[in-house]
C-alpha cells in the first residue's frame, strides 16, 4: 500500500492534507495535536458539541456518526485524504462503501473498523480463523440461549454486549440465578440495542497488558511492525483506572504476546497504532480484543516514551518512520468527573502538579458525569512503583468542584 502522500501540503489551502477524526474524545484530540504538528488540516467530528477534539481542530461538526448518509455527505463535503476512527459506534458499512469509492482511506482500513467494532467479528476472526488462544466464549440471542451457553462454558463467566465499550453492560456471573440481571444490563448496556451477547469463560490471569503495536512504512516501502513495552492496567468494572510501562514479563510471556498482536495486526492490516489487550498468566497469554487505533491504557506513553501513542499514529498512517522507544518507566491514573453537572472546575491543579515528575491533562469535557473520564495524571518515576504511587497521588490532589 502505498503512503498517502509522499508530499504534506498546507493547511488551509488547497493543497492542504486533510485528516478527518471520527470521534474526537481525549484520545482524538491527542492524535489531531500530533497532527498539527505535522502541518496537517484537522477535522474533529463527535456526537455533542465541544467534545475534546472540536477544541483544537480546524473544523468541528457534530453529526451522529452512526448514520451512514450524515457521515457520506460530510465526508464529501470535507474531502479529507484520511479518515480515523477514534470510536467504535460508526456507520462501519458506509465507511466501506467510501473506501471502496476511493473517497477517501480509512485507519486503518474500513474492514479492521467494521470488524473490531462487534465482539463477534473480532473474536471469530482471532479464535477460529486465526486459531489464536482466547478464553472459551459463545453468542447467545435470548435469556434462554443465555442460560444454555453459561451453563456449557461454566461459571464464572463474564457476559458482556456484542457492542460496546468501556466495560458498559458487562457483568461477572458466579451463579445461575444472576444470569437474568445479566442479561437485563447487557441489553442496557450495548451501544446498539441488537440483544445478543458474548458469554467468555473467565481468564484466570495475573495481570493484563495492552501491546501497543504500530504497522508503518519501512524505507524500502513495506510495512514494518513494531512494538511499544507493553502497558500493564487495572480494569474496575471493564474501565481503565490506572496504567503504567513497562509491564514486566518473562521473556517466553513476551514473544507470545508480540506473537499474538503480530498475527492479528497482520490480518487487520494497513498502517496505524494499536492497542492489543492480552492476558497473561506466568507464559502464557490470551488474546482479549483490539482496538484498530490509540489505547485509553496507552494515555501512559504521554510520559514514558520517545514518541507517544498519538504521535505514533499520526505518523503511521501518513507513512512516516515511527520510534516505540521507551524513556522512563511512568503510570497514569484516571481523574473522574464525581459529580453529575455541566461547566465544572478542578481545584488542587497546583497541589497535583507539585508531585514530583507529574503532570496532568484535563479534557475539557463541557458535562461531568460521576464516572466520566475528565482527565488523567501522568508521572514518571525510578520504576514503575513509583509512578504509579506519584500518578495516583496526583489524580487524587485534583478536585472536581461544582462552580
Ligand atoms: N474473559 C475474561 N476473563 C477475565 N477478565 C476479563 C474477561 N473479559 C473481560 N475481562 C475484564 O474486563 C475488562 C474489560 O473487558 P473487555 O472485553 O476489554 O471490554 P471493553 O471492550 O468494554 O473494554 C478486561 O480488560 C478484563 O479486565
Ligand atoms: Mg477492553
Amino acid at each position: 500500500m502505498p503512503a498517502i502522500n509522499s508530499v504534506i501540503g498546507t493547511p488551509l489551502s488547497a493543497s492542504a492534507t486533510r485528516v478527518m477524526l471520527l470521534g474526537s474524545g481525549e484520545l482524538g484530540r491527542e492524535i489531531i495535536i500530533a497532527l498539527q504538528r505535522l502541518g496537517i488540516e484537522t477535522i474533529a467530528v463527535d456526537r455533542y458539541v465541544d467534545a475534546p477534539g472540536h477544541q483544537v481542530a480546524h473544523r468541528a461538526h457534530v453529526i451522529n456518526m452512526a448514520d451512514g448518509e450524515a457521515l457520506r455527505a460530510l465526508i464529501e463535503l470535507e474531502k479529507p485524504d484520511l479518515i480515523v476512527p477514534e470510536i467504535e459506534a460508526i456507520a462501519t458499512d458506509m465507511l466501506g462503501l467510501i473506501e471502496d469509492a476511493g473517497l477517501a482511506r480509512v485507519i486503518p482500513t474500513a474492514r479492521a473498523t467494521r470488524l473490531t467494532m462487534n465482539r463477534e467479528g473480532i473474536r471469530r476472526l482471532a479464535a477460529e480463523s486465526l486459531g489464536l488462544p482466547a478464553s472459551p466464549y459463545e453468542f447467545a440471542d435470548s435469556p434462554e440461549a443465555l442460560r444454555a451457553s453459561a451453563n456449557r462454558i461454566g461459571y464464572p463467566c463474564i457476559i458482556k454486549p456484542v457492542m460496546s465499550s468501556s466495560g458498559k453492560g458487562q457483568t461477572r456471573v458466579d451463579a445461575p440465578d444472576q444470569l437474568d440481571a445479566a442479561w437485563a444490563y447487557a441489553a442496557s448496556g450495548s451501544r446498539v440495542n441488537q440483544g445478543r451477547v458474548i458469554v467468555e469463560g473467565m481468564i484466570d490471569f495475573d495481570y493484563e497488558i495492552t501491546l501497543l503495536t504500530v504497522r508503518a512504512m519501512g524505507e524500502d516501502g513495506r510495512i514494518e511492525t513494531h512494538f511499544c513495552s507493553p502497558v500493564g492496567h487495572v480494569q474496575v468494572n471493564g474501565d481503565y483506572v490506572e496504567s503504567w510501562q513497562p509491564q514486566v514479563m518473562t521473556t517466553a510471556a513476551l514473544h507470545a504476546a508480540r506473537d499474538i498482536a503480530k498475527k492479528i495486526t497482520d490480518d487487520l492490516g494497513g498502517l496505524g497504532l494499536f492497542g492489543v489487550e492480552l492476558f497473561v498468566k506466568g507464559d502464557e497469554v490470551w488474546f482479549s480484543e483490539v482496538s484498530p487505533r490509540p489505547h485509553d491504557t496507552g494515555m501512559v506513553t504521554m510520559c514514558t516514551q520517545v514518541q507517544n501513542e498519538f504521535e505514533l499514529h499520526a505518523r503511521a498512517i501518513l507513512g512516516l518512520p515511527v520510534n516505540t522507544a521507551l524513556r522512563l518507566p511512568g503510570a497514569s491514573a484516571v481523574i473522574y468527573g464525581q459529580m453529575d453537572e455541566k461547566g465544572i472546575g478542578f481545584a488542587g491543579v497546583a497541589d497535583a502538579l507539585r508531585v514530583p515528575c507529574s503532570d496532568i491533562r484535563l479534557f475539557g469535557k463541557p458535562e461531568s458525569f460521576l464516572r466520566r473520564r475528565m482527565g488523567v495524571a501522568l508521572a514518571t518515576g525510578v520504576d514503575t512503583d513509583e509512578a504509579r504511587a506519584r500518578a495516583k497521588l496526583a489524580a487524587s490532589l485534583v478536585k472536581p468542584v461544582k462552580l
